[in-house]
């Protein structure tokens, strides 16, 4: 066994001559020690991405090892760390990035004929997602829809959202959904409006999300503008074309909560963190994705498979690229629709562990509180801001058996929770772990799908009609007027710009943009002293975002932080949440070593990175380490970087 460790990373240390021809370097991948001499290998650091690229294969149960499921069961930090690593590593040419034809024009406009984005732009979604560095981080704008641009939100606590937004949909259903069929019928239309209450304490209003019915007339139900809504048969399957509940054919329709993007008006945007993997893997990097779980929906309701991180998948509006229409012998997918001779440029398997990552992405951390930040959260409730930027929510435990199909809650479907703040004591931002799962006794983890209280996310999740501030004018002339309330955890560290277009420099200019639903709330702020509306910013400046494995973190649940926390016989250093000390075989990192200088360093280079992230495992191994695993691999021992055969 540990041979056959050795010799794959001797193949993968030997594969540095590739790495060093103009065109191949791949940045973020250094797994070598101090005593690599491989250019382009060292990094003692240790926060390169330390494995070759290898397409992750896709399984549903927790054996074999080295499969998807498995990672996810038996070692869940390798799994979320191989899913982080996926979203920061820069993809080469041979990885099939970007298309033969490259265009950089995505999409098209409600003309029908304007490109919406700008597409092949990117090698990793760490090239936009970028502060914090190596993280789910906020970054640059980009050009789409509009030459404004969009500001890249930070994805921090995105799990979160996506579980909140369910949630949000089965307190709809319960309401609307009187004969449980899980659709809404026509004849269950009405001009009630609907109401979800975020969390029982404290005591918040319930949340008006709009009603079912068509009462204005315009053939669209009457939710708010953050549902996607598809419209079906008597017997709840799509109806394709179907634009209005006035239709031929149409007996109702379905809907789902589009919790990600700024907003956009009638056209949406991806529904969960899966899609959010696959969609900007394409339209930035032109890698195509190979996803059933996303496609496969062979009662046509609209609902494909819940994926192994538990989360309900949709293909309406979103097809992923890669439909796999003609398979090879090993089950890839040869449709290449880039044309670029890579095929099955992106996994099922890559999808899960991306997902299992974004899922458990921690969330953001509270700065220091101060007098002035206390004052500042009491003058946001007073000037209204909380009716919208909604503090609290509250995840409801998992209730799987719950005769009432509404109510069968999913439960916090994260396997640990990352809390960071403010240590008065030290003057630092500290971390602390909490495992959310349990163990059985084959090693296998299990989320423990409790309720969770999610405090400082500032969001109502819907759509408002804000004003002339925020309208954003499109490419082709169409106007955008209504936006989700901006998530505020996270916002004083994203740094300047804010604003969905990036336009405002600081905070209080983002505020005095606010007009149409939030004109009062607006003018409450610009009325205000300046001494309160200092104080409110200084509240919304000490909502952070952090380097997570960086920040000094209780990882081992002692209570305390330590100076020297050793792992595998090795001082790391300060205690922090690294993943690798927590896989299933922990990092082994190197230790002291002399620099060039000459003096002492600590390298936290592993020595065990072949063993540490299961380079072995029967679905993983990667003999020719081609970016296909031997057990998907054509020709296992030639190195083919387009289909396992061919470079
Ligand atoms: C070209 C820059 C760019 C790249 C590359 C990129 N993103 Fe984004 N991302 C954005 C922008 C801009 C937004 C806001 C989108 C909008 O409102 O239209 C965003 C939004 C998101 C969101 C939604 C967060 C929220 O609360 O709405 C997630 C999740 C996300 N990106 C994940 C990813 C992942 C994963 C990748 C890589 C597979 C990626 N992004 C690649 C620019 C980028
Ligand atoms: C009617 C609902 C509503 C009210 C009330 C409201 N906001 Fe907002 N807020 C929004 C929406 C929607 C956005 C997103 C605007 C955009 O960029 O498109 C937003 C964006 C923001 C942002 C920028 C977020 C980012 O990531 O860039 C800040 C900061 C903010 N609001 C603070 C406030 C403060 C402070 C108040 C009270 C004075 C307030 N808001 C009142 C709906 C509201």
């Amino acid at each position: 066994m540990k041979s056959s460790v050795l010799m794959v990373f001797a193949a993968f240390l030997a594969g540095a001559t590739l790495l060093a021809a103009p065109g191949l370097a791949q940045l973020g991948e250094r797994p070598g020690t101090s005593v690599d001499t491989s250019l382009g290998f060292k990094d003692l650091t240790g926060l390169s991405i330390k494995t070759p690229r290898t397409r992750i294969v896709h399984t549903t149960q927790p054996l074999p090892p080295g499969g998807s499921m498995y990672f996810q069961v038996y070692d869940p930090f390798l799994a979320f760390k191989m899913g982080k690593d996926l979203t920061q590593r820069e993809f080469r040419p041979r990885d099939g990035v970007f298309a033969a034809g490259i265009s950089n024009f995505k999409g098209l406009l409600s003309d029908g004929e304007t490109p919406a984005i700008i597409g092949n732009d990117q090698v990793s979604c760490g090239g936009c997602h970028a502060l914090p560095y190596r993280d789910a981080g906020a970054g640059t704008n980009f050009a789409k829809k509009s030459g404004l641009g969009r500001n890249a939100t930070h994805f921090f606590g995105s799990g979160i959202q996506e579980m909140l937004a369910w949630q949000i949909r089965q307190k709809m259903m319960q309401q609307i959904d009187t004969n449980r069929n899980n659709f809404v019928d026509l004849s269950e239309l009405s001009s009630e409006h609907v109401y979800v209450s975020p969390a029982p304490r404290p005591a918040a209003k319930a949340i008006d999300f709009g009603s079912s019915g068509d009462a204005d007339g315009d053939g669209q139900p009457d939710l708010n503008n953050i549902f996607r809504v598809w419209y079906v048969d008597a017997g709840g399957s799509v109806l394709p074309g179907a634009t209005s509940l006035d239709d031929p054919g149409v007996g109702g329709y379905n809907f789902i909560l589009e919790v990600f993007g700024w907003g956009e008006q009638r056209f949406n945007l991806n529904t969960t963190n899966r899609v959010f993997a696959w969609d900007p893997l394409v339209a930035h990097g032109g890698l195509e994705a190979h996803d059933p779980t996303t496609a496969y929906d062979p009662d046509n309701d609209g609902w494909s498979q819940v994926s192994n991180a538990g989360c309900q998948q949709s293909w309406i509006g979103h097809v992923p690229p890669d439909p796999g229409t003609e398979l090879n012998s090993v089950g890839l997918s040869l449709d290449d629709p880039d044309g670029d001779g890579s095929i099955h440029e992106i996994s099922e398997g890559d999808l899960d562990l991306m997902e299992w990552y974004m899922i458990n992405s921690p969330r953001p951390a509270m700065g220091e509180q101060t007098a002035a930040t206390a004052e500042g959260a009491r003058v946001f409730n007073a000037l209204g801001c909380a009716e919208c930027h909604v503090h609290t929510w509250l995840i409801e435990a998992a209730d799987p058996g719950n005769p009432d199909i509404h109510k069968r809650y999913n439960g916090d479907l994260r396997f640990f929770d990352l809390d960071v703040r403010y240590n008065d004591a030290t003057a630092r931002l500290e971390g602390s772990l909490t495992p959310l799962y349990t163990v059985d006794g084959d090693g296998r983890h299990f989320p423990n799908r409790s309720s969770f209280l999610v405090r400082g996310i500032g969001t109502d999740f819907r759509h408002h009609e804000m004003g002339p501030g925020f309208t954003d004018q499109q490419y082709d002339g169409g106007l955008v007027t209504a936006f989700r309330t901006g998530l505020l955890w996270g916002n004083g560290a994203t740094g300047f710009p804010w604003g969905h277009d990036g336009k405002s420099m600081t905070l209080d200019d983002v505020i005095r943009r606010h007009g149409g639903e939030a004109q009062a709330a607006r003018d409450a702020y610009v009325a205000a002293p300046e001494g309160r509306r200092a104080a409110l910013i200084a509240y919304l400046m000490s909502h952070l975002l952090y380097p997570t494995d960086q920040v000094p973190t209780d990882v081992d649940g002692d209570g305390a932080i330590s100076d020297h926390f050793v792992v595998a016989g090795e001082d790391t250093g300060v205690e922090r949440f690294n993943p690798e000390w927590l896989f299933k075989v922990p990092g082994e990192i190197e230790g002291l070593v002399a620099n060039p200088q000459g003096v002492l360093v600590r390298s936290d280079a592993l020595v065990n990175v072949g063993e540490a992230y299961g380079l072995d495992l029967e679905y993983l191994l990667d003999s020719d380490l081609d970016g296909f695993a031997d057990v998907q691999d054509e020709c296992p021992l030639t190195t083919g970087y387009k289909d396992g055969c061919s470079s």
